[in-house]
């Protein structure tokens, strides 16, 4: 039986490329599309030692609509699209809230174009639990009205779920969105993790960052929160779980279990972790000692989320396999690989 045909955006990226390994490995052909904006072409190295198969890329901006169509009418035999592309750093966009909203909106406006236009049958897309914005209801369930966003980033999810509902009203195809909590870690291969061109803004790379000597010390963003430390409350969650709920998302949608044109899933574990516990648990993991100091709060910042996943285990049949050790294990074995590469 011919295999069925996924076609991955930012399959260059930090989740993109670890989904890319699951797909496969559950028996998809995958084609990917990354401008290498925020990443690298090696990525797609790691990806074939892991495999064995190389991933073919479409170096292309999804921005560029001719382009975009292009390459979708070229695969209109593919069950799926699911869609990764976007920016994704919280203080960029509350300093650049334009450049979000152009490229994540223009990405999605030419993309879904492309998965209506050539009836391709499901769409997953790239949500994040930002869209919840300010809410005190923990743990956050699917249900759990939309709260006031607090980047550019978390309004740029916010609207593409809101664009997909409306379309989703008229058009052919079904869609998954799936909320990340805070994904971390990187394949227990250490042949793939998350490659930053940029200075990272997200917490784990930079405490691996700080561990193996590339920065001097880690501010941690707040002290004073009314959380059980002072610090954040975060749900962090290993990249390869959330990467094998987009498999399970695709065969959910292609074995026509979705009950509504639009199902949304969060993805974490459902436990809050703080910032300070972060750094213990990479300390006690890895034995290494962490210089860090606490610093001001960082604006776009919320208090304190975690999920409610139930709806992920009942539905998509999602378990869970790794533990905060693993991500911080695998973090850092990655971390040190990079060093190598
Ligand atoms: C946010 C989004 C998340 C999205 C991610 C993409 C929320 C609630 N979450 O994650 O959905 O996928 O952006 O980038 O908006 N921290 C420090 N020092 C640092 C860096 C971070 O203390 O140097 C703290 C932050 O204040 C935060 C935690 O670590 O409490 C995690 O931060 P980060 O990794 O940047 O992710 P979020 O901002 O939570």
């Amino acid at each position: 039986m011919a295999k069925l045909k996924v076609i991955v955006t930012g399959g260059g990226g930090y989740i993109g490329s670890h989904t890319i390994v699951d797909l496969i490995q559950n028996g998809f052909e995958v084609i990917s599309i990354d401008n290498f904006s925020h990443s690298s072409e090696k990525v797609f190295e790691g990806i074939q030692e892991i495999t064995g198969q190389r991933v073919f890329n479409y170096n292309i901006d999804l921005k560029d609509r001719a382009s975009t169509l292009k390459v979708l009418g070229e695969h209109v035999d593919a069950v799926g699209v699911i869609h990764f592309a976007a920016y994704k750093s919280v203080p960029e966009s509350v300093e650049k809230p334009l450049k979000y909203y152009k490229n994540n909106m223009e990405g999605l406006f030419n993309i879904v174009e492309g998965v209506e236009k050539y009836k391709i049958p499901h769409f997953v897309f790239s949500s994040s639990c930002s869209v919840y914005g300010l809410v005190d209801d923990l743990p956050l369930r699917e249900t759990t009205p939309f709260g006031v966003a607090q980047c550019a980033y978390a309004r740029t999810k916010q609207h593409g779920e809101q664009m997909l509902e409306d379309v989703s009203l008229v058009a052919n195809f079904n869609t998954v969105l799936l909320r990340y909590f805070n994904p971390v870690g990187a394949h227990p291969s250490a042949k793939i993790g998350e490659m930053p061109i940029d200075a990272p803004n997200n917490l784990v790379p930079i405490v691996t960052q700080v561990a193996i000597g590339k920065r001097e010390i880690l501010t941690v963003f707040g002290g004073d929160y009314p959380t059980r430390d002072g610090s954040c409350v975060r749900d962090y969650i290993h990249v390869c779980d959330v990467a094998h709920a987009h498999t399970l998302a695709m065969q959910y949608l292609y074995q026509r279990k979705a009950k509504q044109k639009v199902e949304v899933f969060n993805l974490g574990t459902g436990d809050g972790v703080t910032v300070l516990e972060v750094i213990q648990a990479f300390e006690k993991t890895t034995g290494e000692k962490l210089r860090y100091e606490i610093g001001s709060r960082r604006l776009g910042d919320v208090v304190k989320v975690y999920a409610d996943n139930s709806k992920a285990k009942s539905e998509l049949g999602w378990e869970l396999k790794y533990s905060l050790k693993d991500m911080m294990q695998s973090a850092w074995d990655w971390e040190q690989k990079m060093l190598k590469l």
